[in-house]
């Protein structure tokens, strides 16, 4: 266990593509680390979730940007944002540079608020904290991945789920605006083989030697 009551923020970085377990990952480390843990894809799922409620176009930039302003971090309803369905709308409203702006913002002040937090999603290590002291990048292959979800939402079947997040990882690696991309300095950790204690015991051990340096 390491010492994190220092007064200068401490951030750890952790991206991936969908259903890569670095959301699991992070709410473990944040655990581990006694930090505060956002999940930033609540966020693009936050309001694509408002828009889809009130039977609003998923495709009018203005309307989206104005609901990511006024999203409040603390109100963010992990059950309902994670019901399936809601992740693909939200990659379409992440594709809108005043939405990743607005939310950007507010995920940034987050990260610098004392005492540092675990923030996971796509562009935390390469847009949102460039500076962060420890950079994963979370991957697995596509069929892993899928298994996993189709794990946890039986109710669809193994082939849509595969093709779901072929569609994601495509509208998230190819989009303009800060595509899903290792940044340069980070750690690659592929879980294709691993189980979620492996990959925890995997990224413990790569934050506790950044963080011997860090001192
Ligand atoms: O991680 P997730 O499945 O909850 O993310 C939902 C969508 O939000 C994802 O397809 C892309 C987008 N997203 C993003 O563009 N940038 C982030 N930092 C997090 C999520």
């Amino acid at each position: 266990m390491t010492d994190t009551t220092e007064s200068r923020p401490l951030v750890i970085a952790i991206d991936g593509p969908a259903a890569s377990g670095k959301g699991t990952l992070a709410r473990l480390l944040a655990g581990y680390y006694a930090l505060p843990h956002l999940d930033t894809g609540l966020t693009y799922r936050a309001v694509a979730l408002a828009l889809l409620m009130e039977d609003l176009s998923l495709d009018d930039e203005a309307l989206a940007e104005q609901v990511a302003v006024n999203l409040d971090l603390e109100a963010l309803d992990r059950n309902r944002l994670n019901a399936y369905g809601v992740g693909e709308a939200a990659s379409r409203v992440a594709v809108m540079p005043s939405v990743r702006r607005a939310l950007v913002a507010k995920q940034r002040e987050f990260a610098q608020t004392p005492p540092g937090a675990v923030l996971d999603g796509r562009d935390i290590g390469t847009v949102v904290c460039p500076d962060a002291d420890v950079k994963l990048y979370v991957t697995a292959s596509p069929e892993a991945r899928a298994l996993r979800r189709h794990q946890d939402a039986p109710e669809v079947s193994y082939d849509d789920v595969l093709a779901d997040i072929a569609r994601r990882d495509a509208r998230d690696m190819g989009r303009t605006d800060s595509p899903l991309k290792p940044a340069e300095d980070a750690h690659l950790l592929d879980t294709t083989e691993m189980d979620i204690e492996t990959a925890f015991q995997a990224a413990r051990s790569v934050i506790d030697d950044r963080l011997a340096a860090r001192t």
